[in-house]
């Protein structure tokens, strides 16, 4: 990949500003990343921590990718028909404290999806370098590597250690896994740009100088035009995508979304929602952002054991839909800017309204250098 060249010239059937979804685990699948993709964004399939079912999902990706390509319809609707190239035209995001590189090689190979996007190394951006290397030498540099990173001390590492293409910089904001101490990517987007100009060692090679993308509250126009603004070159959603057709969630996180609002007080990174699910392999400077429900408050103010608050959890799992909402106990994930999302819609949709607010927002001749 070319760091200096636009998003669009690597990734040819994407549309400034470029708008990439979150490989949101067990959320992300072949329909939303596709989806998403067609309407000339970058949609990831989450690879997630557990590699073993991940070929199924990257066949349905190529079945799917084949059938945007062969559908009628403007280039505007579906941009897949413009895209020839031999990459599958979706990513796959892995979770590098457990995901498995022999079994991910292959597929990896097989598949060539655009990116592989790795995320919370056990301890530290050298865990990483297998993947990096093996990527890269297996797939002749055809595959990019996307990391996500959520401080200025994570992203020098990654970048000295890995060069990704792409260094995601993911806020405080962000719904799911994040630094349990992190900064808005108000500050953290432009510091981390700076710090990385101001190194030596970086600022003297443009091979090291990974392109700046945007993660964490950002689910409207508005929140694009700002993370562009600060710096950023594209923009990662997650949350906003919760609140789409393409997802397999039950309707009741999906109505919890819908109706939460004031994200900072009704969304917290708590690990007890970790505990509860029995989900204990994250490295310990990682915490899930959700939405505050029994499961949390009952556990902080003490009128539960740790051991009580597992077995009402997995009663609420009985309940299935009613057991999401305030009042319910399932981890209900999603970032402080969830208040902003009011409806339902298809992934493509999602991708051209954020990307035409955002144009109608800044300038068009700033968006044709992106
Ligand atoms: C429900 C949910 C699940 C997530 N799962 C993953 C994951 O498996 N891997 C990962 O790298 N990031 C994951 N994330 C974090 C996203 O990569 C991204 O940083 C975040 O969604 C951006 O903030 P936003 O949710 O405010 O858009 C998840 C986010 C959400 C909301």
């Amino acid at each position: 990949m070319d760091r200096r060249s636009p998003f669009p010239s690597t990734y040819p059937w994407t549309k400034a500003p470029v708008i990439a979804q979150a490989p949101m685990l067990n959320i992300a699948g072949p329909e939303l990343a596709t989806a998403v993709s067609a309407a000339g964004g970058i949609g990831f399939i989450a690879g997630g921590n557990d590699v073993s079912n991940l070929e199924g999902k990257l066949q349905k990706a190529e079945q799917l990718v084949r059938e945007y390509k062969a559908a009628e319809g403007s280039p505007d609707q579906n941009r897949l028909q413009l895209y020839d190239g031999s990459n599958l035209p979706v990513g796959v995001g892995f979770l590098s404290w457990g995901a498995d590189l022999k079994m991910a090689l292959p597929l990896i190979i097989r598949y060539r999806p655009c990116a592989v996007w790795l995320f919370a190394p056990p301890n530290s951006a050298a865990d990483q370098v297998p993947w990096v290397e093996g990527i890269r030498t297996q797939t002749g540099g055809s595959v990019t590597i996307w990391v996500q990173v959520g401080s200025v001390e994570d992203a020098t590492d990654a970048v000295v250690k890995l060069q990704p293409d792409v260094l995601v910089v993911q806020g405080s904001d962000g719904g799911g896994h994040g630094l349990q101490h992190s900064a808005s990517i108000v500050s953290l987007v432009p510091e981390i740009i700076d710090h990385l100009d101001a190194k030596p060692s970086v600022n003297a090679n443009d091979s090291l100088k990974p392109k700046i993308v945007a993660a964490g509250g950002l689910v409207d126009g508005r929140g694009v035009a700002v993370a562009l603004t600060l710096g950023a070159e594209a923009v990662v959603m997650g949350t906003r995508f919760l609140a789409s057709l393409e997802v397999p969630i039950p309707k009741g996180y999906q109505q919890a979304i819908i109706e939460a609002s004031d994200g900072g007080i009704h969304t917290i990174r708590s690990a007890v929602y970790d505990r509860v699910r029995g989900f204990l392999s994250w490295p310990p400077k990682y915490s899930p952002r959700g939405i505050v429900n029994q499961t949390h408050t009952d556990f902080v103010a003490g009128k539960v054991t740790e051991q009580q608050n597992y077995e009402l959890y997995q009663q609420a799992l009985k309940k299935g839909n009613p057991g999401y909402g305030p009042n319910g106990r399932l981890a209900t994930f999603a970032g402080t800017a969830v208040g902003l999302v009011k409806e339902i819609l298809p992934a493509g949709e999602i991708v051209r309204r954020t990307r035409k607010e955002t144009e109608s927002i800044l300038k068009i001749d700033r968006l044709a250098k992106l």
